[in-house]
């Protein structure tokens, strides 16, 4: 992997190891991936206003995020399957995650359980991403052993009343590889999801029908009131939802669009970013995902308000290049990008930068 040098030498490598099958349900976005290209290409849209002679010969990068020092401010989202692209899946992401001193975010979707990711990493900073089923029982089960286990937050996925529409892989008939099965379901519960025996492939029509589409914000109030954990709400967009997230006591809101996986004419996390810290950054945690590939995204989404950065696809790559290895080169690619963006343009430490130093190109045209 010593060739590899940035987010994209992993992704092109990544295209070249995976199957088929795996890299589109990985790769791909709702329908004409518009929002798609636009995750990425909207960062270009804004530029860092550099400070100079500001001493940067000592630098900080850490951060305190829902109560936890985190040693840079990009995390793991969470991102199903992930045995489908190394055999220690969750487990070789975690351990990544802990060895680089950040939060890794475990999927209900996950090919490794809670108990398993948990005893992989003890001493990571695990928080458990949630959707909520018409069984109610089946999301009890799964904050309590989330609890049990150590996990530090619930990140509850508030833009999935179904999964989007990808077009590759509805052409794919993607399925779950038999060999593998979504591990935290049990019971009957996963005989649904995993079919009887041996598994189905069937997992995933299954699983969707298991969602509750009829969620509001009384069940985020029910939500809280069964669990001590702060509670993230993921795939927020809007001013409007930001508001009642943050009545509703919310500790955090990941301003998201899913990778671009839900609907497509969504906009840009990055362009709704500004949106959301205006309504309420001064009263919740406001962190970003979508798009980041290098470190000067990470500054623009602190800039314009983020405490905290993650990334889903990036991680899967380094999954698929090498494992553990593989993740802990691409968080460490990003970190030191990072720091060296946050330095050169003046920030000794991410406390340093200010909403000035980022503006909209349309600055530079006036
Ligand atoms: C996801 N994402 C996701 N989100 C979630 O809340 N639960 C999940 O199970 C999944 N699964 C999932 C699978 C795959 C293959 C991808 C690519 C994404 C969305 C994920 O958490 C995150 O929002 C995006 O991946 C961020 O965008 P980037 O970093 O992939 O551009």
């Amino acid at each position: 992997m010593k060739h590899l040098v940035c987010v994209k030498d992993f992704e092109d490598y990544a295209h070249q190891v995976l199957p088929r099958d795996t890299l589109d349900y990985y790769r791909s976005g709702a329908g004409r991936e518009e929002t798609l290209k636009s995750n990425r290409t909207s960062f270009s849209k804004y530029k860092i206003r550099p400070r100079c002679l500001r001493d940067v010969s000592r630098r900080d990068l850490s951060s305190i995020i829902l109560g936890q020092t985190v040693s840079m401010p990009i995390g793991i989202s969470p991102s199903a399957m992930q045995r489908m692209a190394h055999p220690e899946g969750e487990c070789a992401n975690v351990r990544a995650a802990e060895a680089m001193g950040t939060v890794y975010t475990l999927s209900t979707i996950a090919t490794s359980s809670i108990e398993e990711v948990a005893k992989a990493a003890p001493g990571a900073i695990k928080w458990f991403q949630l959707y909520i089923y018409r069984d109610r029982s089946i999301t009890k089960k799964l904050i309590k052993r989330a609890e049990n286990a150590g996990f530090k937050a619930l990140v509850l996925t508030v833009d999935t009343p179904m999964f989007g529409l990808r077009v590759a892989d509805m052409k794919n008939e993607f399925k779950l590889p038999p060999h593998l099965r979504l591990a935290n379901f049990q019971g009957d519960h996963s005989i649904t999801v995993n079919g009887k025996g041996t598994n189905t492939g069937s997992a995933l029509n299954n699983l969707g029908d298991l969602f509750d589409p009829s969620l509001t914000w009384d069940d985020i109030k029910w939500l809280k009131s069964i669990t001590h954990l702060p509670l993230v709400l993921k795939g927020i967009l809007t001013a409007e939802d930001a508001f009642l997230a943050a009545n509703a006591g919310v500790a955090g809101i990941l301003v998201s669009n899913h990778g671009a996986r839900q609907v497509d004419g969504w906009p840009a996390s990055i362009e709704a970013l500004s949106e959301v810290v205006n309504a309420v950054g001064d009263r919740v945690e406001i962190f970003m995902d979508g798009g980041i590939t290098d470190g000067t995204d990470v500054f623009k989404a602190l800039a314009l308000g983020a405490k905290m950065v993650f990334i889903g696809r990036p991680a899967l790559w380094g999954l698929a290049c090498g494992g553990e290895e593989g993740v802990k080169q691409i968080l460490s690619i990003l970190r030191t990008e990072f720091e060296y963006a946050m330095a050169i343009s003046g920030c000794p430490s991410v406390r340093n930068i200010e909403r000035s130093m980022v503006v909209h190109e349309s600055h530079y045209s006036k």
